[in-house]
């Protein structure tokens, strides 16, 4: 089981976007994925409310809410306003169940919340590859490299967990003069830690999110549809 985790201090930048469509796609190509929301506010839970299937017969995954072929979700306990925002994050509970699902499936995603609070870094610490999506734009820079620093501080204090797998530049709008600027700007500072893959703007992320669906399903023929299969490739195949 590889496990991947979205994650980002700061919010807006498509981690939430970014987590169901890598966990999606990773499903389609015929993998198990368990994609677990680590978010209070549950925008990942809500975000995959229009598919559903029935649940698997399978003892360990039928715990857990079947959302497409090949797709399971645990939702926030946030999602449903079952408990307050400052809950706690129950390490040993989440670490135990990551355990227990490492014989059943193939890719383990999860949604960090914005504010890299408990339950975020309790995901970066149960992660195997940290993936940093990062809005293309002017001020992209600002706050990465604390992130980044936090990322390399959390994988020397958890051997063999959040190595950083790469930062993906998403909402990339090459109609705007000076995002090629901010991309080469990323490259050059970051080098090959950014992703080949840069995620376009496109209004139809929001619109299959309103019907609690991916692009996959919901507009397959769109840009973000492709940049989105694109990830999904070199996420898995390297
Ligand atoms: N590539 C994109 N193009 C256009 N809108 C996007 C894109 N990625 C995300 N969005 C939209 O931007 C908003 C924030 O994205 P989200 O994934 O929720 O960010 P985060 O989880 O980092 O807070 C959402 O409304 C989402 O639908
Ligand atoms: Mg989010």
């Amino acid at each position: 089981m590889r496990s991947i985790v979205l994650a980002n201090q700061k919010g807006g930048v498509g981690k939430t976007t970014t987590a169901i469509h890598l966990a999606h796609g990773i499903a389609l190509s015929g993998k198990k994925v368990v994609l677990i929301d680590l978010d209070l506010q549950g925008n990942a839970t809500v975000a995959l409310q229009g598919m559903s299937i029935s649940p698997s017969p399978d003892p360990v995954l039928s715990e857990l809410t079947a959302v497409a072929e090949n797709l399971w979700l645990v939702p926030s306990p946030g999602a449903f306003g079952e408990v307050p925002r400052d809950a706690k994050v129950d390490f040993e509970r989440l670490s135990q169940l990551t355990q227990s699902l490492a014989a059943s499936i193939d890719f383990l995603v999860f949604d960090c919340p914005p504010r890299m609070d408990d339950w975020g870094w309790a995901g970066v610490r149960l992660g195997d590859e940290i993936l940093v999506p990062v809005q293309a734009e002017f001020f992209a820079m600002h706050g990465l490299s604390q992130m980044l620093s936090s990322i390399e501080a959390a994988a020397a204090e958890n051997p063999g967990k959040a190595k950083l797998r790469g930062v993906l530049p998403t909402m990339v709008d090459y109609s705007d003069p000076v995002t090629g600027e901010i991309l080469q700007d990323l490259r050059r500072n970051l080098g090959d830690r950014v992703l080949r893959t840069t995620i376009l703007r496109d209004a139809s992320l929001v619109e299959a999110a309103s019907f609690g669906n991916t692009v996959f399903i919901h507009s397959p023929a769109t840009k973000a549809a492709l940049c989105y299969a694109q990830l999904v490739k070199e996420v898995m195949h390297g």
